[in-house]
């Protein structure tokens, strides 16, 4: 008979290898999708950060997934806002939901901004021949008014990765026969009321 602290391990488990499948599939915004193979809903996150004591959230594409490490990476441009939200307030919350699965993933994350060094050049190196590479060559910074002189900002890419280590899911299950929510974090797993 499986234990109910079995169970919380098997739906943990579960869920990282739903993250793990989800960046195997293309995500909705990049062209060439093939629109028989529906791309995984947790494909794109929400990604709420700190900003001087106000909530800040926005859409990212989940590009790598380490299950073992519990660590999710996105990319970014290293001059967004985020950015330096983020290196000033590392604590963030992701947010996942399928409404295949019926599953919503709050989780809570430490975040950690990369702009230079051998993981982000080896990732730059394969996305510069992608159509996506154009995200991180603007001349102008994300946000920047478009009306603002330009004079001032140089060519070079500007690729980030945004890491992001999960300390822990608050995962809600929605069912017709009852919903179900289990804060889940290693030893101190437990379930909650919906
Ligand atoms: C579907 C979707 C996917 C997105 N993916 C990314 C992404 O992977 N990286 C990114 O920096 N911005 C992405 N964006 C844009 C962000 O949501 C946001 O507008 C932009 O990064 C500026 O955010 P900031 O001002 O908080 O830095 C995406 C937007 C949408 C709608």
């Amino acid at each position: 008979m499986t234990t109910r602290s079995q169970e919380l391990d098997e739906i943990e488990a579960s869920i990282w290898s739903e993250l793990e499948k989800c960046v195997a599939t293309r995500p909705r915004s990049e062209p060439g999708e093939d629109a028989n193979e529906p791309p995984h809903e947790w494909r794109v996150a929400v990604l709420a950060t700190v900003d001087e004591g106000q909530a800040d959230a926005r859409s990212l594409v989940l590009r790598e997934v380490d299950a073992a490490e519990r660590r999710l990476i996105f990319y970014t441009d290293a001059r967004s806002p985020k950015v330096r939200q983020i290196e000033q307030s590392p604590q963030g919350t992701l947010i996942f939901y399928s409404r295949e699965l019926g599953w919503q993933l709050r989780m809570q994350v430490r975040l950690n901004v990369e702009t230079d060094g051998l993981a982000v050049s080896s990732r730059w190196a394969k996305l510069q021949t992608q159509a996506g590479a154009r995200d991180y060559l603007s001349v102008a910074a994300p946000g920047r008014p478009l009306d603002a002189p330009l004079a001032d900002l140089g060519v070079r890419g500007h690729f980030a990765m945004i890491e992001a280590m999960a300390e822990t899911v608050d995962w809600l299950e929605l069912h017709p026969r009852g919903h179900r929510r289990a804060v889940l974090g290693g030893r101190s797993s437990h379930w909650v009321q919906p």
